[in-house]
């Protein structure tokens, strides 16, 4: 009988369709599920919300440090970190080393239970030891139209080309950064949507994580 995988990690580009695809997977496997994404963005409102500026090192740290104090599903559930401008501040806290180091254990510890992870770092920093790596990318425009459609759904008015320049801004920041940059560990799956379905993209995973398993 093929072997039911414990840790899936998931890393990929903003708007790829990682995070819709991570929490079917999970569902699917019986595995906890994390949206890494939403520590960065919490340690981002945090920092704000303290005066603080995402790009200084200190007051980011600050945050992050804090986040596991408290209720921290409250914090992760709060709706205002869906917002462009809370991403666009958490891809500013997350090039900080200080940052990714206090956020480390909260994502190690929640994969020891059996999890499927999404994020930039998982397969390469968080869960090297994954069971299945996959890296889900999708072309730009493609992303920035899902994205469109998404914050005019929340309600923001904004043009499809400044979605477009500030998604290309962030690939670039979350490529570019020396500490645990944006990139497919060497022996992750990739996975492109451009041209996928949700369920066609899921169906792809499904095949990739069984196979891997199937040859364990
Ligand atoms: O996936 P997202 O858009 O919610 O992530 C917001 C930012 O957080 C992203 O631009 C970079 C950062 N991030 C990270 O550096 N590492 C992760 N594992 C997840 C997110």
């Amino acid at each position: 009988m093929t072997k039911k995988p414990k840790t899936i990690a998931i890393d990929g580009t903003f708007a790829s369709g990682k995070g819709t695809l991570a929490k079917r997977l999970a569902a699917h496997y019986g595995l906890a599920y994390m949206d890494t994404g939403k520590l960065y963005r919490a340690t981002a409102k945090a920092t704000l919300d303290a005066g603080g500026d995402p790009d200084n090192a200190a007051d980011a740290a600050k945050a992050a440090k804090s986040l596991g104090q408290g209720n921290l599903d409250e914090k992760l559930s709060d709706p205002v970190l869906k917002s462009g401008a809370i991403g666009a501040a958490a891809s500013k806290v997350a090039v900080h080393p200080d940052v990714r180091a206090a956020l480390l254990d909260l994502q190690r510890d929640f994969a020891a239970q059996g999890a499927v992870l999404d994020g930039r770092d998982l397969g390469t920093v968080i869960c090297p030891d994954a069971d299945v790596k996959l890296y889900v990318d999708a072309k730009p425009e493609i992303r920035a139209e899902r994205r469109h459609k998404e914050l005019v759904g929340y309600g923001e008015e904004i043009s499809f080309d400044t979605v477009l320049a500030q998604l290309r801004e962030r690939d670039a920041r979350d490529m570019g950064r020396k500490d645990a940059p944006l990139k497919p560990a060497e022996d992750a799956h990739f996975l492109d949507s451009s041209h996928l379905s949700i369920e066609e993209a899921f169906d792809g995973a499904c095949r990739i994580i069984d196979a891997v398993m199937a040859g364990k």
